[in-house]
């Protein structure tokens, strides 16, 4: 059905359509234009009313009715008063997908869209994230998928308000992934609701949920889950690095601890040993000062609730493998790791999560360089962590570089990606920013994260911005280098999702 036709426009700005008068086209629609051998995908960005009538006599008519309630008969009205809509081209098809460098002719037909112009997005991925999105409507017939072994390691970022549905589509993704094994994820979840549990849907109810692992400090309260415990006997001084704020002394202090007691470093300073004595065995190089200071310092991150056992951490002696190889193991095998983390206070929460991925990204790493073939059977991996800011905000980097950043810059090497969670992505470096090649934007009203995000974004989003302000909880906008243009998207409701059965969900597949 045709809804309007082109009347201007030029290929830098917008084109402008007049819309036949009964058509319900709103901002954030799609329609397709055909021109030629050319096939125009575009959005509607803006929509207004106008009039061949010169202005003063519309404002005359309508001053008659209201001061004398005089009718309004309009004579030709639908050649003389209509509505004129603003569009973006998305993207162009002439023998494949370009990004636009012409524009359509005069007059040239508008349609609505409809799932046969969509066929081309079936192929572009395997991890279904939700349905293609028209303004504050969407086609039901038209399943979005991203190509996730791609996006993983050039990094993603989800970012929204508060309850605009990060945490949604962040599920959402991991279930998609749960169904192939080659990428694992390692999922930091500081509101411990990703794993789910008593009345909450989380990814333990996922068919596949004998591919995650679960590391928990209420192990012994979740059927399946593992112990969440870290010895100190594990740690090294660089896993506090870029994590809790240290003075140049205390780094010092902390390499000359470790060197002197080995794995019992943490234990000796915290409780074996006077700090007197521990000066004297590091050949007075130390003063008991920074000692004392970096007692405290680490005696507080790890929150040891008798003195040598906490939620997180232990100084005691450990039995059996350490939780860095289970999770190495599980990730090996292609799983979905959870670290719930809710327990924790700040610190002790930061120390767990860098300290666990720092092992991974070591893995991958050392694989890479002494071992390239088995490197090359490595599944791909993703690190998922809520409230990014925190380890790669511009305040968080002023104390040192530190894993998540690493991995920010050269985790795609190794196959190694972050999913980067935030409410406020203007805290960010803009280089981060800018490495994130996939975006999942929610609703975002606050202009200065959304300023950050458009600007860093692998496609020109700036007409976008109104819209991006408005999305409702679970509409989306996706730019990537991997999809042909800034898709909109409405996110599947995971609670939905979970309960489609998977027979039920291939036939929505099947166009
Ligand atoms: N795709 C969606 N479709 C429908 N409702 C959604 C969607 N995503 C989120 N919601 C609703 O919004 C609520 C908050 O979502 P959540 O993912 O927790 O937000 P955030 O993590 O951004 O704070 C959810 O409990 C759900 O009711
Ligand atoms: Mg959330």
């Amino acid at each position: 059905m045709v809804v309007g036709r082109i009347i201007g426009g030029s290929v830098g700005d917008k084109l402008v359509i007049r819309l036949k008068n009964e058509s319900d086209i709103d901002v954030g629609d799609l329609l397709l234009i055909k021109d030629k051998n050319c096939q125009f995908y575009v959005k509607v960005i803006n929509k207004m009313i106008s009039s061949l009538v010169p202005e003063q006599f519309i404002e005359e008519m309508a001053g008659q009715n209201l001061e004398y309630n005089e009718g309004i008969n309009l004579f030709d009205e639908k050649e003389r008063f209509y509505q004129i809509a603003h569009a973006k081209i998305l993207t162009i098809n002439k023998d494949g997908f370009k990004p636009p460098r012409t524009i359509p002719s005069f007059f040239a037909e508008v349609k609505k869209v409809n799932k046969e112009d969509f066929k081309f997005l079936e192929k572009k991925g395997e991890v279904e994230i939700g349905y293609l999105r028209l303004g504050t409507d969407y086609l039901k017939d038209v399943v979005i998928k991203l190509p996730a072994t791609k996006l993983v390691s050039h990094h993603v970022l989800v970012t929204a308000a508060t309850g605009k549905g990060k945490s949604n589509f962040t599920k959402v993704f991991i279930s998609g992934l749960l169904e192939s094994d080659e990428v694992a994820s390692l999922i930091i979840d500081p509101h411990a609701e990703y794993y789910g549990g008593k009345g909450i849907k989380g990814l333990s109810h996922h068919h596949n949920k004998a591919r995650i692992e679960y590391f928990t400090p209420r192990w012994q309260e979740m059927i399946g889950s593992y112990e969440l415990k870290i010895f100190a006997e594990d740690l090294k001084p660089t896993d506090f690095h870029g994590v809790i704020e240290l003075s140049e002394a205390q780094r010092e202090a902390m390499d000359a601890l470790e060197k002197t007691y080995n794995n019992w470093w943490i234990r000796t300073l915290l409780i074996e040993k006077p700090i007197n004595n521990i000066h004297e065995e590091l050949g007075r190089k130390v003063s008991p000062a920074t000692l004392f200071a970096l007692k405290r310092r680490i005696g507080y991150t790890l929150e040891l609730q008798d003195g040598e056992s906490g939620l997180a951490f232990s100084i005691r002696k450990r039995e059996g493998t350490s939780i860095f190889e289970k999770v190495q193991k599980a990730i090996l095998e292609g799983k979905t790791v959870i670290i719930d983390t809710s327990l924790l206070g700040s610190e002790a929460e930061k120390l767990a999560s860098a300290a666990i991925v720092r092992r991974q990204f070591g893995f991958y790493r050392r694989t890479k360089q002494l071992n390239p073939e088995s490197f090359e059977k490595l599944p791909e991996l993703l690190i998922v962590f809520e409230e990014a800011p925190r380890v790669l905000g511009v305040e968080a980097l002023s104390h040192g570089s530190n894993v998540f950043e690493r991995i920010a810059r050269e985790g795609r090497k190794f196959k190694v990606g972050i999913c980067a969670i935030t409410q406020m992505p203007s805290l960010i470096p803009k280089e981060i920013l800018s490495q994130m090649n996939t975006k999942i934007l929610l609703g975002i009203p606050s202009p200065s994260d959304r300023n950050a995000v458009i600007e860093s974004s692998a496609q020109n989003i700036s007409d976008e911005s109104v819209e991006i302000q408005m999305l409702d909880k679970g509409e989306a906008i996706i730019t990537s280098p991997f999809i042909d243009f800034p898709l909109p998207v409405k996110i599947f409701l995971f609670e939905e999702l979970i309960k489609k059965p998977a027979e039920q969900k291939k036939i929505v597949l099947g166009l």
